[in-house]
């Protein structure tokens, strides 16, 4: 068994949608597994240069592969079977490719009008936040349980280790949120309720030893959506804002952003053992020519794209790994 993983190293929406379904296309993955998460997700994935956004289904649908959520994702019933037919109405055949681990647990209605309540985190209002309490107060209720989510309920024991083609089972990872939004490495409590790490990916029944390669998913700037003051002072922000369609693909809310924060980059890097990361997003700040980071408290800018990419690549090979490979990223489709 072999399976690599896409992470996020910042806050979410860093376009793992795009690296994943890029990896997809270029390797014969077997399954494509949703680790984490709800519908509090949102990937916009560019398929044939048509737009899709997905909020539980991971992107092997896109190519024939077999997607799972995982068991340590959570499931609105309603919300996945929305996403099928809408799917299946453009032409993706989902309803045969898409199945839901028995033991995966449920975001219910009496979950989402809890979450609206929320004013401190700024959450998505999906319900995430009380399904995995309930998961891990005892009184959730598993996927196995919803007549709805019958046909397309599987054990994941089953599928990975009693499996015909076991030996040859290749799998590709797709993580949600990202390293800033994880409940223990994140800025608690502005965090989510999921593990956003590869540590998460192994929970989903994978044996340590499968994992070959890890994608840290970053951009070149940073955005974060929530209750907390993320946003930097200048006035830049705004018009990346607007260029880069920095608005959440769940729920609209303008996302605030700011400069990268390289420790934050590292710190991820490291703890996810990523030996490739993307930069996602160049092409925005290649129309505004402007190229800055925080290296600890300070504020660097550069004078071309050149300088800040080889900056980046000394540093990361230096301070996270001498093999580490860095590529920068403009495109909305490919990598
Ligand atoms: P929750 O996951 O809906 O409980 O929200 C907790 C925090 O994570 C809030 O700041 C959300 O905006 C953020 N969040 C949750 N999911 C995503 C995502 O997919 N992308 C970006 N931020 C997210
Ligand atoms: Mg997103």
């Amino acid at each position: 068994m072999i399976a690599d993983v896409v992470v996020d190293l910042q806050y979410g929406d860093c376009g793992k949608g795009k690296i994943a379904h890029a990896l997809c296309r270029e390797n014969e993955y077997t399954h494509v597994i949703r680790y984490n998460g709800g519908c509090n997700a949102g990937h916009t994935i560019y398929h044939n240069g048509k737009k899709f956004v997905t909020h539980h289904i991971p992107c092997g649908v896109f190519f024939g592969i077999k997607s799972i959520i995982g068991p340590g994702c959570v499931v609105h019933v309603e919300t996945f079977l929305q996403e099928i037919e809408d799917l299946e109405k453009k032409g993706i055949p989902a309803k045969k490719l898409v199945h839901v681990a028995s033991n995966a647990h449920l975001i219910t209605d009496f979950h989402r009008a809890e979450d609206k309540k929320d004013e401190e985190i700024g959450t998505t209002k999906r319900g995430n936040g009380p399904a995995y309490r309930d998961k891990y107060a005892r009184k959730g209720v598993r996927a196995m349980q919803d007549p709805r989510l019958q046909p397309y309920i599987i054990s994941m024991y089953h599928e990975l280790y009693e499996n015909e083609i076991h030996d040859e089972i290749k799998i590709l990872f797709e993580g949600a949120q990202g390293f800033g939004l994880d409940p223990d490495w994140g800025d608690y409590p502005f965090v989510t309720s999921s593990h956003c790490t590869v540590g998460s990916a192994l929970l989903n029944g994978v044996p340590a030893h499968a994992i070959r390669n890890v994608w840290g998913v970053a951009k070149i700037y940073e955005t974060y959506v929530g209750a907390k003051d993320f946003e930097g002072p200048d006035e830049i922000f705004e018009e990346i804002r607007e260029i880069g369609e920095e608005y959440g693909s769940t729920t609209g809310r303008a996302r605030q952003i700011n400069w990268l924060d390289f420790d934050m980059l590292k710190m991820a890097a490291r703890i996810n053992g990523t030996n490739t990361i993307v930069f996602n997003k160049m092409d925005i700040l290649e129309t505004l020519d402007a190229w800055c980071l925080y290296d600890g408290p300070n504020l660097y800018e550069f004078k071309t794209r050149k300088d800040i990419e080889m900056w980046l690549e000394g540093k990361l090979e230096l301070e996270v790994d001498s093999n580490i490979k860095v590529i920068f990223s403009g495109d909305k489709e490919f990598i």
